[in-house]
């Protein structure tokens, strides 16, 4: 017993320590990358696992498309990231090999497909062996501190984004839990001053910049006291102080997953900022909103770094039946609407958003449906490329508004 209580104090101190030091790294971060300066910028395409090699390969068709100039004129780099798939890391027993990451680190954003984290069924059948989430483990090395995800259904009045903490909360030590005993299992949550900050600020100043005026905080903090309770004191202490201007309310994770569907508020709401966990959930559900997962582009900041990927999975159940063609690359293609409009080229990244609306929106000439009751991913890829080289794109857009 009195060994069982000593190993979980120890590596409970453990985690302390490496989380009071992680602060300390917080702290000396440096400031934003100013794209504009690199020549090259370069521009890492990771393909992933099941539908991402298939689905990554339309965005990034598509990308070079609208960077052709600036790659002729050697402004920017494309490169492919190599081994970050789920043979290559189960292989090595690495949730991102070192030679992976070290491509990584030489790109300043990057595309990426999903990958697969194994899963419990995995586990037991032995096909893969246990490893972290590749997802988490890049948010994690690269810092990329905020998730950011809009959701828009015009008809409905809806135009959110999510500003999702992506480095801390249910997931920092998520593979770090306890077993103290077969009978108790600890898990932990994590929140630091220093990484509550960054979101909240991202977000309210988001919502300043763009005239959006709310922000909507989302928590459990009548239940999650330590943790939630210290982003809800932070939240409305830099609202009062610092963002008078800007409509502050907060809400408790479960009344705001009923209120995302209820057509009387929708379009109240702007700008969203939540902790790891309840940003995961809401951000599921308002893609879901939106029409599916397969729709939402998602992207992951940090001051130095910043990865782009689809907001869904590898699609197993897809692979499995033979449908990997049919897989819907509008989330991709979406994430690089705002990889482009994230490294400065916001007319490129105007035409991709309003080429997206036009085709899956409006016009719907060629409709996708994940089987073949549609047309296939290339095909609405390809369709989506023909509405960007349409000269009369914005005429066509602005007519629809
Ligand atoms: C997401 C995904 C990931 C997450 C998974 C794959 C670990 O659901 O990007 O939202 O939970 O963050
Ligand atoms: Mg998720």
């Amino acid at each position: 017993m009195e060994n069982v209580v000593r190993n979980a104090k120890e590596h409970f101190e453990k985690l302390v320590t490496e989380q009071l030091a992680r602060i300390e790294r917080m702290k000396k971060a440096e400031d934003w990358v100013d794209y504009s300066t690199l020549k090259p910028l370069i521009i890492g395409v990771a393909p992933g696992d099941g539908i991402g090699p298939e689905i990554t390969k339309h965005a990034d068709t598509i990308l070079k498309f609208l960077l052709e100039d600036e790659v002729q004129k050697g402004k920017i780099e494309f490169r492919d990231i190599e081994g970050l798939t789920i043979e290559n890391r189960a292989k090595l027993m690495k949730a991102i090999p070192d030679e992976s990451l070290e491509q990584l680190k030489k790109c300043h954003v990057i595309l990426k497909g999903p990958t697969h984290t194994p899963s419990s069924a995995d586990l037991a059948s032995g096909k893969w062996p246990n490893l972290e989430s590749a997802n988490v483990s890049m948010r994690r090395e690269l810092d990329l501190f905020a998730n950011v995800r809009p959701v828009k259904v015009p008809e409905q009045g809806i135009d959110w984004i999510f500003f999702r903490e992506n480095t801390e909360g249910a997931y920092v030590l998520g593979s770090r839990g306890i077993r103290v005993t077969d009978d108790l299992a600890f898990d932990f949550c994590v929140h630091t001053k220093q990484g509550t900050d960054r979101i909240l600020r991202l977000a309210f100043d988001y919502a300043k910049k763009t005239g959006l005026n709310r922000v909507s905080l989302v928590t459990k903090a009548n239940v999650v006291k330590t943790t939630d309770g210290m982003y809800l004191n932070m939240a409305k202490e830099i609202a009062k102080n610092e963002y008078p201007e800007i409509k502050f309310d907060d809400w408790y994770i479960d009344i705001m997953a009923a209120k995302l569907i209820d057509p009387a508020r929708q379009s109240e709401f702007k700008v969203f900022v939540a902790p790891n966990l309840y940003g995961d959930i809401i951000t599921d559900e308002a893609a879901q909103i939106q029409g599916s997962v397969g729709t939402a582009g998602s992207a992951n900041i940090g001051k130095r770094y910043a990865m782009f990927e689809a907001i869904h999975g590898t699609a197993p159940r897809m692979v499995e039946t033979g449908r990997i063609q049919y897989a819907d690359p509008t989330s991709i293609i979406k994430a690089s609407a705002m990889l482009l409009n994230h490294i400065g080229f916001v007319d490129k990244a105007k035409k991709l958003e309003m080429a997206l609306d036009v085709c899956a929106i409006y016009e719907k000439k060629l409709v996708i449906t994940g089987r073949d009751t549609g047309v296939t991913g290339e095909e609405y890829a390809k369709y989506i490329m023909e509405t960007i080289k349409d000269p009369n794109l914005e005429a066509k857009w602005k007519s629809y508004q």
